[in-house]
């Protein structure tokens, strides 16, 4: 018998990178493209399996010592949070999140490895506890995470984010149809808060501002989520993701991708996550979104997402 643990993949709404910096962010999850673990008992050591994510099967997970890797990581850390040294049994990672896209693709693996070998051992984790055992493991890919990407992929809920706080789980005045378009640039996101990193040490008033900025603007479009009110979180958006070019973490093509979105008619658009290449994220309703899309493919997506957003997805 097997069974299949899993979690979704996310977008950040609103104010990555200044997260890092004790600023509040936004973020929901993309439960429509999500990271499976098959988990099925062999009764031999534990093997994962993860050819989705280019790795092959490593073999004995119980004796694995290389804790730089992110699945070695998360199976330790599971297998002592379940106070076991022993867990047989294999398991096949699937996953539909595209990598280094700024999707929660890591954050989303590790949840749903852990769920998996919890299971194997007839355990279930909570939410919350998983949430802690990813963080460990998104410092892995991170650096110095926010654990903004933990706390919505544990718990499957749009958040509210300040680093630090207990995530408060987000009201929707009304559904927000979001398309996601990504750029196909792979970019990794500890880089991008390294360089913003490099910046607010090298011009801390300049970047104070800026992430000031951002965090007011945070704060507005929560109440705007919370009444419903689509036109004005576009503009916040657009006004977003001009404060992250400030930051240096677009490019041409994500500018490109937003100006497609833009002029196509969508309420607003910006980079989501990382930046420096992976996806941005627009705003749209039900009369754009086709128009939106097509724009999108013209200007060089490379694969579209659409999503409901709202405090039930
Ligand atoms: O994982 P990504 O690429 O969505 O980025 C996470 C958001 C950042 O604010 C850039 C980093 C962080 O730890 O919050």
């Amino acid at each position: 018998m097997s069974i299949c643990a899993s979690a979704p993949g996310k977008a950040i709404l609103f104010g990555e990178h200044a997260v890092v910096y004790g600023r509040p962010a936004i973020a929901i999850p993309l439960s429509g493209i999500r990271a499976r673990a098959i988990a099925r008992d062999t009764g031999s050591p534990l093997t994962i399996i993860a050819e989705d994510l280019g790795q092959a099967a490593v073999k004995d997970y119980a004796e694995e010592s290389d804790l730089r890797d992110p699945l070695a990581l998360t199976a330790a850390l599971t297998m002592q949070y379940l106070r076991t040294q022993h867990i047989s049994g294999e398991v096949r990672i699937r996953s539909d999140i595209p990598i280094a896209s700024g999707l929660g693709s890591g954050a989303a693996v590790s949840a749903a490895l852990g769920r998996a070998i919890a299971a194997l051992n007839a355990a279930s984790i909570p939410d919350k506890d998983l949430n802690d055992l990813v963080f460990e493991v998104e410092k892995l890919h991170h650096g110095t995470p926010s654990g903004i990407d933990n706390t919505v992929v544990a718990h499957e809920k749009p958040i509210y984010f300040i680093q630090g706080n207990a995530a408060e789980f987000m009201s929707f005045g009304a559904p927000l149809r979001i398309v996601l378009a990504d750029t196909g640039i792979p970019a990794l996101t500890r880089d991008a808060v390294a360089d913003v990193r490099a910046l607010v040490a090298n011009a801390p008033a300049e970047a104070k501002q800026i992430l000031d900025e951002i965090a007011a603007l945070v704060n507005e479009a929560r109440d705007y989520i919370e009444r419903g009110a689509p036109q004005r979180l576009g503009e916040l958006m657009t006004v977003n993701h001009q404060l992250l070019k400030a930051l240096k973490v677009s490019t041409a093509e994500l500018d490109r991708l937003v100006a497609a979105a833009l002029s196509a008619g969508a309420y607003g658009a910006k980079l989501s996550g990382g930046g420096r290449g992976g996806n941005i994220i627009a705003l749209v309703d039900e009369d754009s979104e086709e128009r939106v899309k097509e724009n999108l493919a013209q200007a060089g997506a490379k694969r579209l997402i659409l999503t409901d957003a709202d405090a039930g997805s």
